[in-house]
């Protein structure tokens, strides 16, 4: 069976990151022997100067033909057009491929824990994955508007949507070590008090799963005091997307978390959940772990290549064990130099 991929580079360090990515999927496709068609598509900032949209008709179309859509990151100073953004460019793939659950794990491993800015001690056994429901939220919710004098954004959840999000969560946590941290503000928003309700009652469904409720600023705080108590975090859009850039850390740096998002049925999504990174954009400096590991759960839950997968992973945590990594994990090589490892080590 031949699998259809999409690759989004997009700005910034995207292309950086993809290019060298899509050529150790290559490399593996021939060791591992499956195949895949490939196409790249113009998508965030670099659609807008090419197409006039950050999500041309034309991209959409293929990624919602595709298995599997791997994609860098969008955005940049050039593109600040409020009416025009990337960004709008990847809410709204997300919203059209019906993208509602975002995984984003992250580990620890014996190989990485000196990495980590928090005390070795503290960090070992770190192993949790952050289910970050994508589609709905303040993201979405409407009415959004802004003039010179007030601006409104708005929350919203459906019991469906929640419940759909708490499922992925809790069968997740099945899978897993059967512990549950649900996420929320319900002292205060009305969206988390109904967040609550719907997790409590879908707890029902899954009594081997132990279930705990965390107010979102706590959840930030025992994050960094004690990340190895989490198993499966599941939480709305916002607290998704700020508590993982703060969780990303813990194993060393932004650059090497990945994620992936899927829909109830139909095409899945993958990147890193790091930006496009502007300041070093260019420069040959960026860490491409987070889209390798993205490749790595690509080739495991769309393209069913477990080997391959775990191959790719081996590969990337013996390269951080020997101190074979970018800057922003305290080595001294290139985006280029950690490709062509990768690669020496296939
Ligand atoms: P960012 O994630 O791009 O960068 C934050 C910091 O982390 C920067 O100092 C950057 O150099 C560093 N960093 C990020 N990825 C790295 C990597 N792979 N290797 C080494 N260092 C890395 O966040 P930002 O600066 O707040 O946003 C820049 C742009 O990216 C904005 O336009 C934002 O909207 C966009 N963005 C896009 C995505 C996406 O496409 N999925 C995600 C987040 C932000
Ligand atoms: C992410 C990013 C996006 C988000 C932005 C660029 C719209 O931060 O994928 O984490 O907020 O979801
Ligand atoms: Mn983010």
């Amino acid at each position: 069976m031949s699998y259809k991929i999409i690759a989004l580079p997009g700005d910034g360090i995207g292309p950086e990151i993809m290019s060298g990515s899509l050529e150790i999927l290559s490399q593996l496709s021939q060791q591992f022997n499956f195949s895949y068609e490939l196409e790249s598509h113009d998508f965030g900032g670099i659609a807008i100067d090419n197409h006039g949209t950050p999500l041309p008709d034309n991209t959409l179309s293929a990624c919602q033909q595709a298995d599997a859509v791997l994609l860098g990151a969008v955005g940049g100073p050039k593109w600040t057009d409020p009416a025009n953004r990337p960004e709008q460019g990847l809410l709204g793939i997300r919203k059209a491929l019906g993208l509602f659950a975002n995984i984003r794990p992250t580990t620890v491993t014996s190989e990485t824990s000196h990495l980590s800015p928090l005390k070795e001690s503290k960090v070992a056994g770190t192993d949790f994955v952050i289910v970050r429901e994508l589609t709905g939220g303040i993201y979405f919710g409407e009415p959004k508007h802004w003039d010179n004098n007030q601006a409104v954004d708005s929350l919203t959840y459906t019991k469906a949507e929640i419940e759909r999000i708490a499922r992925v969560g809790f069968e997740l946590a099945q899978k897993r070590n059967k512990k549950l941290t649900s996420v929320d503000k319900e002292n205060v928003l009305s969206s988390s008090k109904l967040w609550r309700q719907v997790v409590n009652k879908v707890a029902a469904d899954y009594p081997d799963v132990e279930v705990n409720h965390l107010l979102v600023d706590a959840c930030a705080m025992h994050l960094i005091v004690n990340p190895s108590q989490f198993d499966v975090i599941v939480t709305e859009n916002l607290f998704g997307d700020i508590l993982s850039d703060e969780a990303s850390v813990i194993p060393g740096s932004l650059g090497l978390s990945p994620s992936a998002s899927f829909s109830e049925q139909g095409t899945r999504l993958y990147e890193p959940i790091h930006g496009s990174a502007p300041d070093i954009a260019g420069q040959d400096k960026a860490n491409p772990f987070g889209m390798l590991l993205s490749v790595a759960m690509c080739l495991r839950e769309s393209l069913n290549q477990d080997d391959a997968a775990t191959h790719l992973e081996n590969i990337i945590y013996t390269l951080i064990k020997t101190g074979k990594t970018t800057t922003d994990l305290g080595g001294q090589y290139t985006t280029s130099d950690i490709f062509n490892f990768v690669k020496e080590n296939l």
